[in-house]
């Protein structure tokens, strides 16, 4: 592979992210004109969404998924310590640079790594010791929406979404097409137009609903993002981030999302979890990061 080969694909893997108008940022600007344009995005949200508040929870207080002092080194430490829950029916957005391990907390709590130290558990049960066999039904709790999207490409839109269906439940091929239909709709997608279809001949956000529904279909009761909105445009990074609100407000869904997009992670989050050099440098609502005085925090929220 020649030099200009490496640039390019180095320049491609981070394309997405750079491109993102709202990605995060390095250096704070000017905190007090960024203070207020995040309080009137807040005050913007609280308008159009009184779901902060996990209306459709049925147990708002029970703690569904909690990482509970954890610790995780590959070659060398990227998790040291970190503990941070989601309630029934909250919406848990995780944000922090590239490489600070959002996705190594998402594989944690899919049980695809185990911690070195600490817990991670889902409905109480801790599911750092569980066999294969059981981590597998844990798992069944959970949707899982990759990053961009990552349907199966020589496969129909409908197949998509049934194949979790296909590989975890007996139901029949009408009950398959009921659910494949409702979970279409439910991502505002047209079933009779978009079942036959294959991820090529679909749009990037059309990719993410189908990959929203996909994650959908066995009813989890616990839904995992990554990076749900990055290499988006502005308006269908919106209509993404008011599909994860509806499914909060309206299925009671348990969500952990990991974006770089601190302006959507503002607009659904429940709460924020800020992971910065190994640690969780903050953990709490919207509304209490802006308040934060501290400096990090301040810079985090630069130019937002
Ligand atoms: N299986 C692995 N083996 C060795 N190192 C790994 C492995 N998975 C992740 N890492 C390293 O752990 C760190 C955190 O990775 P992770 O993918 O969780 O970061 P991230 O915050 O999701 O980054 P991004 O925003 O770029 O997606 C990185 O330095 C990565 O290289
Ligand atoms: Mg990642």
């Amino acid at each position: 592979m020649t030099e200009e080969d490496d640039r390019r694909r180095v320049t491609e893997r981070r394309s997405p992210n750079e491109k993102d108008a709202t990605a995060m940022p390095r250096r704070a600007r000017d905190s007090g004109r960024v203070r207020a344009a995040i309080r009137t995005e807040l005050e913007e949200v609280a308008e159009q969404n009184e779901t902060k508040q996990p209306a459709a929870a049925r147990n708002p207080q029970n703690v569904v998924v909690a990482i509970d002092h954890v610790s995780l080194a590959f070659d060398e430490p990227i998790l040291e310590d970190i503990s941070f829950d989601a309630k029934e029916g909250e919406t848990v957005v995780v944000v922090g640079e590239s490489g600070t391990g959002k996705s190594t907390i998402l594989k944690l709590v899919l049980r695809l790594l185990v911690p070195d130290q600490g817990r991670v558990c889902i409905d109480g049960e801790d599911i750092t010791h569980l066999s294969f066999d059981e981590a597998l039904k844990v798992r069944q709790k959970m949707g899982m929406v990759f990053q961009g999207a990552a349907l199966f490409d020589s496969m129909t839109v409908y197949e998509n979404v049934a194949y979790p269906l296909r590989e975890h439940t007996t139901l029949g091929e009408d009950e398959i097409e009921a659910r494949v239909r409702e979970k279409l709709q439910f991502v505002d997608l047209d079933p009779d137009k978009v079942m036959d279809q294959l991820p090529s001949e679909l749009s990037g956000g059309m990719k993410k609903r189908v990959g929203i529904a996909r994650g959908l279909a066995n009813n989890p009761e616990i839904m995992l993002y990554d990076e749900p909105t990055s290499g988006l445009d502005p308006l269908t990074t919106a209509t993404i981030t008011y599909l994860i609100i509806k499914l909060q407000r309206e299925l009671g869904v348990t969500s952990l999302v990991v974006s770089h997009d601190i302006r959507s992670a503002f607009r659904m989050a429940s709460k924020i979890a800020l992971l910065a050099e190994k640690h969780i440098a903050f953990f709490g609502t919207p509304e209490e990061m802006t308040g934060s005085e501290d400096p990090y925090i301040r810079e985090f929220l630069g130019g937002f």
